[in-house]
């Protein structure tokens, strides 16, 4: 990070809005402010820097020998008294994790200039399941200080203090103003975001607590948890703890952190201390179980509403930190451990009983920061078909085994493995942004739950399934809804295809079913997958706005055989609707909302904004207008765009927008 604060375009309106049954509704926009963006002459040179963007391809791994079982696999679901069914889920269950340290290029720059793109990719994700968790946190949280509003410059929330940055994440320490929280809020008020935030923790004696009054107050209802330390297991490691610190002393930081929290009054409603996140250990020094032996969750049973690990498979840190000499792993060597089921069935292991436990004090556990490899991942892996693939078998795992929700991180520039990346800031006015591999199982993992709250997740064992091609059944009230697909194998000659035969013991087999398919060429295709069709393009090519024709596939079942046979291309998943609410489900979380913003916008310098971006619809979509300027949406991004605003009380509310550059 340079010390110049990023240039970007941000979208703002200012907007009636007029009450109606305390559900607030916008039909025009009074004003539309925005600073004229620059003139930007000739194409851009082609783009040779950070690993975010980095174009190079891995080759695809060989086919399995001997063969493995892909036709027919059959899939004999049961229509009630399905045994081994876990925990409920939310649509939510896969949301993303933030380093706080690049949040000023991810959410916005300020509390009035918030990240268009951003609005957008959420907003999709809230339109299937209701709402969407984000984590603001990371290592940089561990020393982060809040300072007074206006204290740092330029109308910025955050600055790095780049002097004596060491450690192998290399971290510096942040101040942050109350506006970053301001920020969080406004963008919850938009669109339903709820947010984990963590306490800095390398500091005991005394804990900075200025973060728990003022997130507490600022957030409320949209502040899910509070992490008490971030991996407190490396602690050590890294010399922020003596050599015998252990499961017990972290603890008892918790009581120390507890009764400092009283002792100066830094949480008045009580909020902060019942909605701590804990232990978020690394399973590198110590085990969960280490943990739970020290009675720590009956202890602060009142206090923990969260359990919580954080877990990379590998890391690739020798790459991005090790130096000369360092042994660093060949991204083509590693790239079939990401190919296979048993990847997740293996790293989750170790958290089974955990989950049980869990279950057992009636808390819900979550992977609270997790990716590919840790230290940014690796080239052609992260950043591939393989990361999509991989993130959507994981998360169904997860939901298997008893998981409650699970993050996947992203930080700045300097990685593969984000789920999105702004553009870099001399780039801002002429590039969009590049939706990651993990944004698209994050998408499709919420249309695969959906918005009920009932949803339970099953991995099937069927007879002979190699790792390849695992399989999910997708439950609501104890009844299959959805099933769940998916091919690792790359062949494209189709003979590795999958052909699956669905069946339903005690049940009728519908006339026909509907299909939904994430698809690429390849497992190391890179960028521009399609999810029904629709995809976010390659680098620097989305608003955040799925572009392209929705394509639901229909498969007609066979009534007399009671079966339906799916075919799944190798690579690529299928989300089978066997109720055929393939299009409900896709927006039962909420109504479609888009806010836009388009790279033609930028490119011809005629700043647009849709007056129909925050308008409500009161539920039953009644705004629903073409784009008012003379850009174009992405040809198949939704015309209608609403918002519901909850503003009991409120008759007139303004919403400041401004299109804004460089800053
Ligand atoms: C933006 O900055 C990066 C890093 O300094 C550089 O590689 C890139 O070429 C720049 N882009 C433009 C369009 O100047
Ligand atoms: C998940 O929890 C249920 C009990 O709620 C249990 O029956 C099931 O075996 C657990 N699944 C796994 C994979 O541990
Ligand atoms: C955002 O937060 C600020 C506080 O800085 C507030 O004044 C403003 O009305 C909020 N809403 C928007 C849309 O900017
Ligand atoms: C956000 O940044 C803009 C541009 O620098 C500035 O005009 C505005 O006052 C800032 N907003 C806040 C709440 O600081
Ligand atoms: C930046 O960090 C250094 C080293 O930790 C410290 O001495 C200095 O006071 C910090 N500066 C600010 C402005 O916080
Ligand atoms: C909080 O209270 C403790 C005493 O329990 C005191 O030592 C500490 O300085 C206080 N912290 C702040 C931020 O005021
Ligand atoms: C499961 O966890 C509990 C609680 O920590 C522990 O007592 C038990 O030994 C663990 N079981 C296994 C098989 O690890
Ligand atoms: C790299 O691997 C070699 C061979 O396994 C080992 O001897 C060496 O210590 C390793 N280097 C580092 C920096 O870990
Ligand atoms: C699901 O749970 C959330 C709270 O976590 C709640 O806001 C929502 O209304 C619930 N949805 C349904 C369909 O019950
Ligand atoms: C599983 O494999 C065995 C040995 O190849 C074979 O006899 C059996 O029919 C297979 N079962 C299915 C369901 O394919
Ligand atoms: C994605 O597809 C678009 C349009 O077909 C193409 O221009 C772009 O180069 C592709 N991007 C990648 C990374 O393949
Ligand atoms: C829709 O998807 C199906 C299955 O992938 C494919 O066969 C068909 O060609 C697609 N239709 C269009 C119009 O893209």
């Amino acid at each position: 990070m340079g010390p110049s604060p990023p240039s970007r375009l941000f979208l703002g309106l200012t907007l009636f809005f007029t009450l109606t049954h305390a559900t607030v509704t916008v039909y025009t926009p009074t004003q539309v402010v925005f600073t004229t963006a620059p003139a930007v002459s000739g194409t851009p040179a082609a783009y040779t820097g950070v690993a975010a963007y980095n174009p190079g391809t891995l080759s695809p791994p060989p086919l399995p020998s001997p063969t493995v079982l892909t036709n027919p696999i059959p899939i004999n679901l049961l229509n009630s008294g399905t045994p081994g069914l876990g925990v409920k889920q939310k649509g939510s269950f896969l949301g993303f994790s933030i380093e706080m340290s690049v949040t000023n290029q991810v959410l916005g720059k300020n509390s009035t200039l918030l990240q268009v793109p951003f609005l957008n990719l959420m907003a999709n994700i809230v339109q299937r399941a209701g709402s969407v968790m984000v984590r603001v946190g990371g290592n940089s949280q561990e020393s982060a200080h809040l300072v007074a509003m206006g204290e740092i410059l330029n109308g910025r929330v955050l600055s790095k203090n780049l002097t004596g940055v060491t450690g192998t994440t290399q971290t510096p320490p942040l101040d942050f103003t109350p506006d970053l929280l301001y920020m969080m809020r406004n963008i919850s008020e938009l669109v339903n975001v709820h947010w984990f935030l963590g306490i800095p923790w390398f500091t005991t004696t005394p804990f900075d607590l200025a973060i728990v009054p003022a997130a507490t107050s600022i957030l409320g209802p949209y502040l899910l948890g509070l992490q008490a330390g971030n991996e407190p297991d490396m602690y050590n490691l890294h010399g922020h703890r003596p050599a015998t610190y252990g499961p017990y002393d972290y603890g008892g930081e918790i009581n120390d952190f507890l009764t400092q929290l009283d002792a100066n009054n830094s949480d008045p409603t009580g909020l902060g201390k019942s909605i701590l996140v804990a232990p978020n250990i690394a399973d590198f020094a110590w085990t969960p179980e280490q943990v739970w032996d020290t009675n720590l969750v009956d202890t602060y049973n009142a206090n923990l509403a969260w359990l919580a690990v954080e877990k990379y498979p590998r890391d690739n840190c020798a790459a991005a930190f090790g130096g000369p000499g360092a042994n660093v792993t060949d991204p083509q060597s590693v790239l079939p451990l990401y190919l296979t089921h048993d990847a997740h069935t293996e790293l989750l292991a170790p958290y089974l009983n955990s989950t049980m436990y869990a279950q057992s004090k009636g808390k819900p556990f979550l992977m609270f920061e997790t990716n590919t490899a840790s230290c940014g991942g690796f080239l052609g892996i992260s950043d591939s078909f393989t990361a999509a693939l991989w993130g959507l078998d994981y998360a169904l795992q997860m939901a298997h085994s008893n998981f409650s929700g699970a993050m996947f991180h992203l930080g700045g520039q300097n990685v593969f493995y984000n789920p999105f990346t702004s553009p870099p800031t001399n780039e801002s006015t002429f590039h969009q942004w590049s939706v990651g591999s993990l944004y698209y199982s994050a998408l499709v993992m919420a249309e695969a739950i959906g918005p009920s709250n009932t949803t339970q997740v099953l991995n099937y064992g069927v007879e002979n399934l190699s790792s390849f091609t695992p399989i999910y059944g997708i439950y609501e009230n104890g009844t299959p809804v959805r099933v769940a697909i998916m091919n690792y194998l790359d062949d494209p000659t189709g003979a590795s295809d999958v052909t699956a035969v669905i069946a339903i013991s005690g049940g009728t087999i519908p006339s026909s079913v509907q299909v939904k398919y994430l698809a690429a060429s390849s497992v190391t295709q890179v960028g521009n997958y399609t999810w029904a069709g629709q995809t976010f393009g390659g680098f620097f090519e989305s608003d955040g706005r799925p572009m392209g024709t929705e394509n639901i596939t229909t498969v007609n079942c066979d009534t007399t055989a009671q079966t339906c046979t799916i075919v799944v291309p190798a690579p690529g998943f299928a989300l089978v609707f066997l109720n055929n609410q393939a299009q409900s489900v896709a927006t039962a979380g909420g109504p479609v909302q888009t806010y836009a913003t388009t790279a033609k916008t930028k490119v011809h310098n005629t700043a647009t904004v849709d007056p129909s971006v925050l308008a409500t619809s009161n539920g039953n979509k009644a705004s629903d207008h073409d784009l008012a300027g003379t850009s174009k949406p992405p040809s198949a991004a939704p015309r209608a765009a609403e918002a519901s605003f909850i503003a009991a009380g409120v008759v007139v509310a303004t919403v400041v927008a401004v299109l804004a550059r460089a800053f």
